[in-house]
């Protein structure tokens, strides 16, 4: 199998991701801060490491406003829902996943919130729409770091500057740029950052990261055990356990933060830079070959790792990832990739386009594979 669907979630894992998993599993898979005995502690420990590791990677305001979710969905509600009050505004952009546009959406239709979504240019957001779409009423501002269908960076050092400037709150869903786009918290102005641990962390399923700077009043997310003062009748409003009621997923995480020591060690930019020099070679393709076009603007310099190809009439992007899947062994993503609005702004809905993600393990022969299966395909079809 030819795995370039990436940006859904991340395959293979660095070996020291897998070594990590068994060792964890093997030895200390117990339940955190819930008891004294030695395992517990263990369990603790790793928890209480991975958050000093990632304050330390992105440069948070402290350990504890780093909090573990399900998934970058799990953190994205969390910081929506639990900030917006009735009579709020919210800017967001065309650009946004259905994680960011859903609850947004839910909130705008039961009247809570009004709503604002800029549009994008070419897969890029300008810094003046935030600006112009400001009122005295906007309380957050919610927006990509990366488009998962276009993979065009959005310049969020000066978004955020001028949220800031109004007195908003920035969330940030950094699910397609975190471990590819450096990321620091005190030279920014972000208020939330919202992850999954699954992409381009290298951690498994099932693990996802809020960072919440201390200008922010959340409501918590979810209420029960802490493992801390059982006594109090209420959720501890002490963070992280505020926000992270019930057991966590202490295995995940210990794969989270392997696979974040590999990314650290690697560097996150030519970790980007391996996989944007990949889609180049499919662009180079795209641009000399009649009926293809790539989705939004190619800028090599903003990009991440994943390329948006509008494929050529009659075919289909579902009938070509069947084939593709079926008869070459290659996954990758057609379709709206969870992010219906920028399709309808391309002219691409409700096909949608043919996705591609490669990782730092996608070699160059792997690429001319794919090529060479596209080419094979649409040649004498279209
Ligand atoms: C930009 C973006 N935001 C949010 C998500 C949701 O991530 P998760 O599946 O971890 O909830 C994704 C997943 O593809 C994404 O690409």
């Amino acid at each position: 199998m030819l795995y370039l669907d990436n940006a859904a979630t991340s395959f293979p894992k660095p070996e020291s991701v897998y070594q990590a998993l068994d060792k964890f599993a093997r030895t200390s898979l117990a339940n955190p801060g819930r008891a004294g005995h030695a395992m517990a502690v263990a369990a603790e420990r790793t928890i209480d490491d991975a958050r000093h590791t990632l304050n330390q990677f992105f440069r948070g305001e402290s350990p504890d406003r780093w909090i573990f979710t399900l998934n970058c969905t799990d953190a994205l509600n969390m910081a929506i829902k639990g900030t917006v009050n009735p009579g709020d505004h919210v800017i967001t952009s065309d650009l946004e996943h259905n994680s960011v546009s859903r609850p947004l959406c839910a909130l705008e239709k039961a009247g809570t919130i009004t709503l604002t979504r800029i549009a994008s240019h070419g897969g890029y957001l300008d810094p003046e729409d935030v600006r112009k779409a400001l009122t005295p009423k906007t309380k957050l501002v919610a927006l990509t770091h990366a488009s998962n269908v276009l993979g065009t960076v959005q310049p969020i050092d000066a978004i955020g500057t001028i949220v800031r400037e109004a007195g908003a709150l920035f969330l940030v869903d950094a699910a397609q740029s975190v471990g590819v786009v450096p990321i620091d918290l005190k030279a920014s102005s972000i208020d939330f950052l919202a992850f999954p641990g699954h992409k381009a962390l290298y951690g498994p399923t099932g693990t996802g990261v809020l960072y919440v700077g201390r200008r922010t009043k959340l409501r918590a997310w979810r209420e029960g055990g802490t493992g801390g003062d059982s006594s109090s009748e209420t959720q501890p409003t002490q963070y992280p356990y505020f926000l992270e009621g019930g057991t966590p997923n202490v295995l995940g995480i210990a794969g989270l933060a392997a696979g974040l020591a590999w990314v650290n060690a690697q560097g996150p930019d030519n970790l980007r830079r391996h996989e944007v020099a990949l889609l180049a070679k499919v662009v180079e393709w795209v641009e000399s070959t009649e009926g293809w076009s790539v989705a939004g603007k190619w800028d090599p310099d903003t990009h991440v790792g994943a390329l948006s190809l509008i494929v050529p009439e009659p075919l289909t992007p579902q009938e070509l990832g069947g084939i593709l899947d079926s008869s070459f062994g290659i996954a990758i993503r057609p379709g709206l990739h969870c992010s219906p609005y920028i399709h309808k702004r391309l002219g691409t809905f409700p096909d949608g386009t043919l996705r591609l993600s490669p990782s730092p393990f996608t070699t160059v022969a792997d690429i001319d594979a794919f090529i060479g299966a596209l080419a094979e395909i649409t040649a004498g079809v279209i």
